[in-house]
């Protein structure tokens, strides 16, 4: 039987990149899914390529830097799907600025987003898992939780800060029976990521950098951080909680092979 047969499940951002590849993966192990993004994102068109996958599946529109929101969505999902026992926290922004540069307003976009959005969705999701004492949650936070990168320093201080807000959510919701853990996606091939090299004078050579910063010598596929995600949300992962899961091709830890050392073969 499919790994997520009978389950319900919630993905945040799910109309495309990441959240949408954790969608296809959930579907395809047999879960009813709830696609939750921004009201004008195309849901839609996620919509339709989920149900080719399973279903049912349902679209919610809602912002999540809105708690009233937030809450409306997950109660709908309730009354519509039924009890929830999964979910993907993974709406996200990412904005590259200069520190000197960033101003308050970009500062405060980024966490309404990346870090009040992320709590509001953990705490809807505790909220729903309690009464039945079972569930589990994996929110994305990224490599650059745990290494720096120039330009990214707001973004940083939202995903080192959900890093933490997971392993505090899994001391207390371990005793209902809820696991929360994180996933640290590397560069993945997301209309985000891509959008960063928007005005870039030499994509494909920029592109090619990056790939090299990578043991593994190439950025991931969305799908391919989907599955990690569906592993943490299973029961594969029951005794998981409270950690993250790097799913970057080695780049945190590995220096690429190359002229010093073993060279690649
Ligand atoms: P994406 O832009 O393809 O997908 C994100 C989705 O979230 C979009 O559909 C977007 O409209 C939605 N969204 C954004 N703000 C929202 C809000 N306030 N309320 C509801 N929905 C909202 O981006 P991608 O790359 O799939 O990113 C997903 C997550 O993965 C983000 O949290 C991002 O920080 C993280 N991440 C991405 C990496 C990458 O290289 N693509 C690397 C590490 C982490």
């Amino acid at each position: 039987m499919p790994e997520m047969t009978n389950r319900v499940a919630v993905v945040t951002g799910a109309a495309s990149g990441i959240g949408l590849a954790t969608a296809l993966a959930l579907a395809r192990e047999g879960a009813a899914v709830a696609l939750l993004s921004r009201p004008d994102d195309d849901l839609a068109g996620a919509q339709e390529l989920v149900q080719r996958h399973g279903g049912p599946v349902l679209t919610v529109g809602a912002d999540v830097g809105n708690s009233a929101a937030v809450r409306a969505a997950f109660d709908r999902v309730e009354s519509e799907l039924g009890p929830i026992d999964a979910v993907h926290n993974n709406a996200g922004i990412s904005i590259v600025s200069p520190l000197t540069e960033t101003t308050d307003e970009l500062f405060d976009t980024l966490v309404r987003t990346n870090l009040a959005g992320s709590f509001y969705v953990l705490r809807e999701a505790a909220r729903v898992m309690q009464p039945r004492r079972s569930g589990a949650i994996v929110n994305t936070a990224s490599e650059l939780a745990i290494m720096g990168q120039a330009g990214y320093v707001a973004y940083t201080a939202t995903k080192g800060a959900i890093l933490a807000m997971t392993r505090s959510a899994a001391a207390e919701l371990a005793s209902w029976g809820i696991r929360v853990n994180s996933v640290c996606p590397g560069t993945t091939k997301t209309p985000m990521f891509l959008a960063e090299f928007d005005g870039v004078a030499d994509p494909e050579a920029e592109l090619a950098d990056n790939a090299a910063s990578v043991a593994m010598h190439r950025i991931a596929e969305p799908s391919e951080i989907g599955e990690a995600v569906v592993f943490l949300l299973s029961h594969r992962a029951s005794y998981i909680t409270g950690t993250h899961l790097t799913a970057d091709g080695g780049r945190t830890t590995c220096v690429p092979a190359g002229s010093i050392g073993v060279s690649a073969q």
